[in-house]
């Protein structure tokens, strides 16, 4: 990185923390968590596609796996966060029913998130027949929790 990049990033840090001091307060508004909210549920996405053009053998990054299963399984973990009660309404697809069956929402994500600890232990040991069955528990792991909890698209 050249010097005159790195101050930039540093003001631009320094000015972003000045600016954003004062609205601590309202930290967590709808809005901006439901575009969180968003970003996580992406990167999920981002990473389990990653994961299975691995597995599908389009591309030969089987070092990859591991750090795949690890960014999905702490994703997983902070997933109950980003949903504030009352976070529903308008563009999210979020059912009311997450905040009526909390415990079992929360108990999906800990679904995902321990079975993507166990795809990555699999893919640490090397374990084939381990990395193939784990992946698809990850898999059926969103669509446990989408099926209940999230709106149908029209
Ligand atoms: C514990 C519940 C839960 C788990 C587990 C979960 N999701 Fe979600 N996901 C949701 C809910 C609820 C929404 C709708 C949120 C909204 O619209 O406000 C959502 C939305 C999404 C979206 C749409 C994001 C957008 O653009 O708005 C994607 C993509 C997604 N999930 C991918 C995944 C993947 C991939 C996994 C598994 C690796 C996963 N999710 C696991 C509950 C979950």
């Amino acid at each position: 990185m050249t010097r005159p990049f790195a101050t930039l990033l540093l003001a631009t840090a320094l000015l972003g923390a000045s600016l954003a001091a004062p609205e601590l307060a309202q930290a967590n508004e709808p809005g901006p968590v439901l575009a969180y909210r968003a970003q996580v549920m992406k990167a999920l996405g981002s990473h389990i596609t990653a994961l299975f053009a691995v597995l599908d053998g389009e591309v030969a990054y089987d070092a990859h796996l591991a750090g795949h299963a690890a960014a999905m399984a702490a994703l997983a973990e902070m997933i109950p966060d980003t949903f504030p009660e009352g976070s529903l309404g308008g563009e999210s697809r979020a059912k009311p029913e997450i905040w009526q069956q909390w415990d079992k929402f929360t108990a999906a994500a800990g679904n995902l998130a321990a079975a993507a600890g166990r795809l990555e232990a699999a893919a640490r040991a090397g374990d084939s027949a381990a990395i193939g069955a784990e992946a698809g528990v990850v898999g059926d792991a969103c669509g446990g929790c989408h099926k209940p909890f999230r709106i149908k698209k029209n």
